[in-house]
């Protein structure tokens, strides 16, 4: 089944709680926490995923966008973050293994993200203690930018090595996933699909929720 977790960045930030209340239909809700330094935007913090936590039943998918993540993962998990995924060009391989060990510790889901830069491979050395992988779709800083097809055969290969090795692990794609795009992440062997623009640009959330699931 195909899951759908609506990224927040594109709500209103003044009518979060609101905002979230109109995905209730969805799998998961994305947040994008930004530093400043390893994306040029600033976003979300740990006082904002405590916020919104008591909002929603949905587990809160928190894709860390920031330097060193491995100095916050633990705050994101006790703030309430159910899923948190980290990049690998944000630190070392050694702290990159360490911050989803700390995730693992509080009972959190743990996994890794690559920029569109970043080959399939960079993700080999954690694949094994991932919960799932994120593959971005945009280079990833801001919401609403343009889908790169391209990334289609690195989703694919990271499909065939997750099924090869039996592993349990999700395949989430991020940026630019609309009805549009969205047949060629699931072609390519995605099941998490997040989507800013797409749901919250929609009249309709719920049934665009419905319609990327699929
Ligand atoms: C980009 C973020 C995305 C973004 C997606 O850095 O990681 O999650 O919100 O927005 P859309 O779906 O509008 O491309
Ligand atoms: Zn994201």
């Amino acid at each position: 089944m195909i899951k759908v977790s609506p990224s927040i960045l594109s709500a209103d930030f003044a009518n979060l709680a609101r905002d979230i209340e109109k995905i209730a239909s969805a799998d998961y809700v994305h947040v994008d926490v930004m530093d400043g330094l390893f994306v040029p935007n600033i976003t979300i913090g740990i006082p904002v995923v405590k916020a919104i936590r008591p909002t929603t039943a949905l587990p809160l998918d928190v894709h860390l966008m920031i330097e060193r993540p491995v100095r916050y993962v633990e705050q994101f998990c006790d703030a309430g973050a159910d899923i948190v995924t980290c990049h690998v060009e944000a630190d070392s391989d050694e702290n990159t293994r360490e911050a989803l060990a700390k995730i693992h510790a509080r009972g959190k889901r743990a996994g890794v993200v690559i920029k569109p830069k970043t080959p399939a491979e960079a993700v080999l050395p954690f694949l094994g203690d991932c919960d799932i992988v994120l593959v971005m779709t945009v280079e990833p800083g801001f919401g609403g930018q343009s889908f790169m097809a391209d990334m289609m055969p690195k989703v694919a290969q990271l499909r065939r090595w997750i099924d090869e090795r039996g592993l349990g692990c999700e395949l989430e794609v991020d940026g630019g996933v609309s009805l549009k795009t969205r047949d060629a992440c699931v072609e390519a062997g995605a099941n998490v699909l997040v989507a800013g623009s797409a749901v919250y640009g929609a009249d309709d959330i719920p049934g665009r929720i419905a319609a990327l699931r699929g």
